[in-house]
């Protein structure tokens, strides 16, 4: 679409004129702001909505027909709205004066200097995002902080949007995303839950009603809760926070099946069936990945710290840390059972992104269970359908590494597979060809618990799930 530059800017004209009945900002076109805005605009025809970022590599995608991110559904609702009401570009100053609301979507990493490093959460791109609307703004706005943002982080947008001599009211609400990469666009179209949190001012419940107003437009009433700024903010943080929680408790028992005999999906299908408890978040792995389960604990980590809840900090900061133990774990239990030594045998890694349907690799266990490797000496053949091209950067080297679109190519020669994306197309494919071309004795260490072990077994592998007794052939 708008390859022509001119044509481009005349249907933009055209579209100028007509009535809109809210113009819709959002900061940020990444992997929240993409998404979110591209499903409010197939839902809202009748509202304008432009995403604007500071990176224009990234919107001459959103322009272009590779988008820059992959998540299921998009390109289609992309495609179908880009041009008519869903607009990409890099003039933020000039979209901040045009619009009624601006979502701000931008990135809040963690710190890595300074006070906080490494646990804080590094607000400069969203106080930057702040700075630039009070510049630009010419009309009253409400602003949406859809960024995951520590606790009352919404007082210090306000202090600065009201910091000028501007006339101009900015009403701050906080609107936490909730989607998970993967299953981003249904995650959107049926959300369990709209989140808002609004000052408790006459102000502050109007934008609240408008701000709802979008979402009424497909989210049933009773999803859209209303909170007051605070608690949506620590809200955000807190889900995260118990989300991993339940990762990071299945994963240390996981640990004590193997000890035991116990199988760590009967123990998980066990306690799942307590409705107090639920079934969903229970599946033992090489441990959770992300952009955001460590980012976000540790900011809560940080924040219990510095309101001096030392306690409330350590409890949380064991969720991370039993997660850094169970990918050690994995490298460890593979080293040991290939006989105390991998350096230079080939080990081919099934699965790069942190997730399956996606190509984030951003905090993905595979980085570090890879380093390990490498540190052991292994020479590494990387097969993953969406996440290669991010491999060299996250490992920091491609020395004693092969990047492999096919499969059955990495394993020719391969003394063992670890398997540490759940992608679909790794369970279909065929694992007696794959054993025949393998080095024997033939490894398989299954980090996701994705394979039909015994199948493996019966054809020769060695059989190394998570939480369950190895399959051994001696
Ligand atoms: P991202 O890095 O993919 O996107 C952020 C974008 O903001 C980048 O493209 C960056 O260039 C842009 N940006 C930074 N400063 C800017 C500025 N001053 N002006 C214009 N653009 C600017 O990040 P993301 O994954 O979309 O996450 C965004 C926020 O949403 C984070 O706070 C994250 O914690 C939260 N969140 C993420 C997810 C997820 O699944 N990724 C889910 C829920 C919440
Ligand atoms: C997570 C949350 O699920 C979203 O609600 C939230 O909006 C988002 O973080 C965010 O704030 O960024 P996401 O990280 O995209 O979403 O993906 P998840 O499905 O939560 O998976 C996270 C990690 O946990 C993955 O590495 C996954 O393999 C692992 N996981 C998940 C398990 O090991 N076991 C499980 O049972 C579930």
């Amino acid at each position: 679409m708008h390859h022509n530059p001119a044509l481009y800017l005349l249907h933009r004209r055209l579209l100028e004129q007509v009535d809109f009945q809210k113009r819709i900002l959002c900061i940020g076109a990444g992997y929240v702001g993409g998404p979110t805005m591209a499903v409010i605009a197939d839902k809202c025809p009748q509202y304008r909505i432009e995403l604007v970022d500071v990176n224009p590599e990234r919107i001459r995608q959103w322009n272009s027909d590779n988008l820059p991110i992959y998540e299921p559904g998009l390109d289609e609702i992309v495609f179908r709205n880009r041009g008519r009401n869903l607009f990409f570009s890099t003039e933020v100053a000039r979209g901040i004066e045009e619009s009624d609301i601006i979502f701000v979507s931008v990135n809040t990493p963690t710190k890595t200097f300074g006070q906080g490093s490494g646990q804080a959460a590094n607000l400069e791109y969203v106080e930057a995002v702040a700075r630039l609307i009070l510049k630009h703004a010419k009309t009253d706005k409400i602003i949406v902080e859809k960024s995951t943002v520590p606790v009352r982080t919404a007082q210090a947008l306000q202090r600065i949007l009201a910091s000028g001599a501007s006339p101009l009211h900015f009403e701050v609400l906080s609107n936490p995303e909730f989607l998970a990469e993967g299953t981003a666009i249904p995650d959107l179209l049926a959300p369990d839950r709209i989140l808002v949190g609004c000052m408790e001012t006459e102000s502050g419940h109007k934008a609240c009603d408008q701000l709802s107003a979008i979402y009424e437009n497909w989210v049933p009433k009773d999803r859209i809760l209303r909170t007051n700024v605070w608690s949506s903010e620590l809200s955000k943080l807190t889900a995260n926070a118990f989300l991993a929680q339940r990762v990071s408790s299945i994963n240390s028992i996981s640990a004590l099946c193997e000890k035991t005999g116990a199988n760590v999906h009967e123990v998980a299908r066990a306690i799942g069936k307590d409705s107090r408890i639920g079934s969903k978040f229970l599946q033992a792995g090489a441990g959770f990945g992300g952009s955001c389960f460590r980012k976000d604990i540790l900011n809560l980590v940080y924040i219990c710290r510095s309101q001096g809840l030392t306690e409330a900090a350590d409890y949380w900061e064991q969720v991370v840390r039993i997660n850094e133990w169970q990918q050690d774990r994995f490298v460890l239990n593979m080293v040991a059972e290939m006989f105390n030594t991998v350096a230079n045998k080939t080990l081919t890694v099934f699965g790069f992104a942190f997730k399956a349907d996606t190509g984030d690799t951003r905090d993905s266990p595979a980085i570090r269970i890879c380093q390990a490797l490498l540190e052991e000496r292994a020479q590494l053949r990387i097969v993953d359908p969406k996440a290669l091209p991010y491999v060299e950067s996250d490992l920091g080297t491609l020395k004693g590494v092969t990047l492999c679109q096919d499969p059955y190519e990495a394993v020719a020669g391969s003394h063992a597979i670890a398997l540490l994306t759940g992608w679909k197309q790794f369970a279909e494919l065929d694992y007696r060809r794959i054993y025949n071309a393998m080095e024997k004795p033939a490894f398989l260490f299954d980090g996701r618990n994705l394979l039909d072990h015994g199948a493996l077994f019966e054809m020769g592998f060695n059989v190394y799930p998570i939480g369950e007794k190895p399959l051994r052939h001696f």
